[in-house]
Formats: C-alpha cells, structure tokens, sequence
C-alpha cells in the first residue's frame, strides 16, 4: 500500500508514522508519504487558500493551488489521476467510513488523501480530482488531517506486518465472521476483580460453548444489548 497525503500539516504525521503498529506495517513495504500544497503552491507568499465567493467566514483550500501539487507529484493532468488510483478527499459531508470502507480500501495498492482545512475545499477539487469523498463522523474537525490518520490507521492495520494482522483478519468487530456485529468481550486475569467475575463458560475449557457464547454476544451487542450478558 503506498498513500500519499496531501496536507498543508505534514509535520501531524511524523507523529502517527512513529507509532508502533503503523511503523510496522511501513516496514513491511508500505509507504506513507506526505506532500505540501504549499510547497507546490503557484501564487506569491506561499498562498494556498482564499475567502469564499459570496461571501462568510473562513478560507478555501484554491483548486489553482491543488492542481499544481497534484501535477508536480504525479506528474499528469489530475484530472486523470482518478482513474489510476484512489483520490480521497477528506471532509465531513462524506461519504461515512466504515468497517467495509476501510476493507475495500485495503484492497486498494495505492490511495491519495487529500486534506482540506479552514472551511475546506473548493467545490472543484471534489468535482473534478477526487474519487471519494469521505468522512469519519457528523461533526466538524478544523482540518482533514486527523480523519486521514484514522482512515490510514483502519486500512493500514488489516495489511500483513501490523500488529494482530493475523487473528485481526477473521474475527474483529464488524467482520463478516462476526456477521458485521460489534466484537464479543474479551477477559483476561484475575478471573475475579473485586467480586466481578469472569463468566464461568470462558474458564470452562469447552472450546464450541465459549465460540457458541461469543457468538452469542457478538449479535446482541449488534442488536443494540450493550449488557453484555455477564453471567449468562
Ligand atoms: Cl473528513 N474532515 C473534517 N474537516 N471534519 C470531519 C471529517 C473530515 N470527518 C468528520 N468530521
């Protein structure tokens, strides 16, 4: 997997780059590489934003301004890019992301994350060089730059290197294992904490009741039971 992100920030993603599980995953021959508009920007000062036409508050990240780092980088039209590689603009009246998303996009050998920041892009960008666009929630984040990182995170921890990419693959929340249910609980020592104890079907050593359990708690979970069934 090879993602480039295209963020006016660069400097967030040293952090989230260092992290164990990501490093990992890097290791084992993937990239996470970012690019600065600014940096390819064709206006004077290093400008890549502007006010918006009609008038309110805040700045638009200018398509002038995208199409020029866009092509410096990839060298063709971006508007070609599209239909070579997954372009993803990150903002929040996107398309929702999710567990099945984030599968398909680890399917993908390579992605471009765009962020906006300030009031976001203008229109252009998501018309004419994104493939997506996609958001990580109905809220509203002051830039892309933390939904590219947690899209990253979810497409990146299913690729073989990340840590519990093995077991992870089969049985996680939202898996098709778990019939795209919420994960089952987990327990682990003391099998008894302050009087809380573990359910008894887990120490029982009879591995189809446990699964017939988890199974059981996977979907209620998945039919909004958060109760967990302790005991049961
Ligand atoms: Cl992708 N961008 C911004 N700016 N805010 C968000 C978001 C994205 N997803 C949820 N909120």
């Amino acid at each position: 997997m090879n993602i480039d992100v295209f963020t006016l920030f660069p400097e967030w993603f040293e952090w989230f780059v260092s992290q164990r599980h990501v490093s990992n995953v890097l290791a084992s021959g993937s990239q996470l590489q970012c690019v600065n508009p600014r940096d390819h920007t064709p206006l004077s000062g290093g400008q890549v934003d502007d006010t918006p036409f009609g008038g309110g508050a805040g700045m638009v990240l200018r398509v002038d301004v995208l199409d020029s780092a866009l092509r410096a980088h990839y060298g063709v039209d971006p508007v070609t890019l599209r239909s070579r590689r997954r372009v993803i603009a990150l903002a929040p009246g996107g398309r929702l992301l999710d567990e099945e998303l984030a599968c398909e996009l680890a399917g993908e050998p390579a992605l471009t994350l765009l962020c906006g920041r300030y009031e976001g892009f203008d229109e252009r960008i998501l018309e004419h060089f994104a493939s997506d666009v996609v958001s990580i929630g109905r809220y509203v984040l002051s830039g892309g730059e933390l939904a590219a990182m947690v899209l990253s995170d979810a497409v990146l921890r299913k690729l073989p290197g990340a840590l519990g990419h093995e077991h992870s693959a089969q049985e996680e929340s939202f898996s098709a294992a778990l019939d795209g249910n919420p994960e089952y609980p987990h327990y682990t020592r003391p099998a008894e904490f302050r009087g809380w104890r573990v359910p008894d079907v887990l120490l029982s050593g009879h591995h189809e009741q446990i699964e017939l359990w988890r199974r059981q708690r996977s979907r209620e979970r998945g039919a909004g039971d958060v109760s967990g069934g302790a005991g049961s």
